[in-house]
């Protein structure tokens, strides 16, 4: 009797064991590893900046929603820990530029390398400036911030902004008498005060908050520490080498900045940074690029062909679109790291389910041959692209969505699931 109700008990802690495992495996791993957003920050004209302040806040951008942020070092660069994955609105700041801000969506568990290019700011004498900051102790753990903000084209905007670089986090100053409910209004010239901050003031550090505040032009005036001091470092010329090849991060003749990857030879993705057109194919055959677009609903091409010489790397040629045509210049701004290959995307995504060199079931159906037969494993839908790309993107039954993919990487999966 004793010995069964060991043994029954045994059985149970096994089992309960191994659900832990599983679940640990499926839910929770991917959150232990931290969530970051990172970036270099380059310029329109070409340099690396040395300073400035980031911040992000949770959700849609301009919800005023702010949380996190960070300095940029001196190096151009900035690495932010943030509390979860999901949309997020982030705000790069540097003084002579106009400031950037971007929708973004984070994957939890992983570093998010956002590239940023801020455009030159050409009239510096309309940018808001701050003055008088004050650190004010409420108690042994509480203070608030009060800071005078002028502009003198008064267009003010809603983000008047202290960031605590030590701790990764923002805070959004209000005007002392009241806060003002439409973000578009311009907000007035006079005191800023922070909520309360929950640190204790003493011992801290005032260089390492930084104040910045924009106006609805994003025009940012000088960055300042909580010392008062600004804490403006020259630009720097940029240093990394300019591949002669497409993939990488572009900017256009109408100031949109892109990200094109390659997903196998000769062929290739793109991805608009805030904007409406979508990139349907690129493709490069001998000197010519062509990309098939769409913009507004309707269909567009372009031929543009590579030019290099030294560090200036162009992508030149024109497009056509029902009712215009016109130049279409890209200057190449970075390189990208190597695209992820699809065995390396399917190694780190799909390996604990599926096999890639059988038919048997591991938890879901073996994938080698899917292409070769007429039907999927498990739906018995026909074995084409777009239901192979349905099932990854929207999971199924027992298997996780995959949206967060980007389209270079999905179609890096396809590609590498055709050739098994
Ligand atoms: C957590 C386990 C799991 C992961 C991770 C997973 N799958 Fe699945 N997959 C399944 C299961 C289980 C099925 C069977 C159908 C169901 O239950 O959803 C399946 C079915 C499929 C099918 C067959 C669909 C059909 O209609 O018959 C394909 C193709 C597939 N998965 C591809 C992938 C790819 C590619 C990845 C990686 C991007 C991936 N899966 C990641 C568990 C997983």
């Amino acid at each position: 009797m004793y010995s069964e109700l060991k043994s029954l008990l045994w059985t149970w802690m096994m089992v309960s064991l191994l659900g832990l495992i599983v679940s640990w495996i499926l839910f929770i791993s991917p959150s232990w590893a931290q969530t970051t957003v990172s970036g270099k920050v380059i310029t329109s004209d070409g340099m690396v900046v040395s300073s400035g302040a980031v911040a992000l806040e949770k959700g849609e951008l301009h919800n005023n929603a702010f949380l996190a942020g960070g300095a940029i070092g001196s190096d151009g660069t900035f690495k932010i820990p943030l509390p979860s994955g999901g949309p997020w609105g982030l705000h790069v700041y540097s003084e002579k530029y106009i400031y950037f801000p971007l929708q973004i969506q984070i994957k939890a568990g992983v570093d998010n390398d956002i590239p940023v290019i801020l455009p030159v700011d050409g009239t510096t004498t309309d940018d808001p400036k701050i003055s008088n900051i004050q650190f004010k102790k409420l108690s042994d753990q509480v203070f608030q911030i009060a800071m005078q903000v002028d502009d003198s084209n008064h267009n003010l905007g809603p983000q008047m902004l202290a960031v605590d670089t030590k701790r990764f986090k923002s805070y959004r100053l209000v005007p002392t008498d009241g806060d003002i409910k439409d973000v578009k209004a311009d907000f007035p010239n006079g005191e800023y005060s922070s909520p309360f901050i929950p640190v204790a003031l003493d011992g801290e550090d005032l260089k390492d908050w930084l104040f910045v505040v924009a106006d609805h032009q994003c025009s940012n005036g000088p960055i300042l520490n909580g010392l008062g001091q600004s804490v403006f470092k020259p630009v720097v010329a940029h240093s990394e080498t300019l591949s002669c090849e497409v993939p990488g991060i572009w900017k256009s003749n109408f100031d949109k900045v892109y990200q094109f990857s390659q997903t196998a030879p000769g062929m290739f993705a793109g991805e608009q940074f805030e904007g409406n057109l979508h990139i349907d194919k690129m493709e490069q055959k001998g000197e010519t690029l062509t990309i098939a677009f769409r913009l507004d609903g309707k269909d567009g091409s372009a031929e543009l062909k590579l030019h290099c010489q030294e560090n200036l790397v162009r992508l030149k040629g024109t497009f056509k679109f029902p009712d215009r045509s016109g130049d279409w210049v890209f200057a190449k701004l970075k390189n990208v790291k190597a695209a992820l290959s699809g065995q390396k995307l399917f190694a780190a995504n799909c390996s604990i389910c599926h096999f890639s060199d059988s038919k048997d079931n591991k938890v879901g159906p073996g994938l080698m041959g899917l292409f070769n037969s007429a039907n999927l494993p498990n739906s018995g839908l026909p074995t084409t692209d777009e239901n192979v790309r349905e099932r990854i993107v929207n999971g199924g039954d027992k298997m996780p969505p995959f949206r967060h993919l980007k389209e270079g990487e999905l179609k890096a999966i396809v590609d590498y699931l055709k050739a098994l």
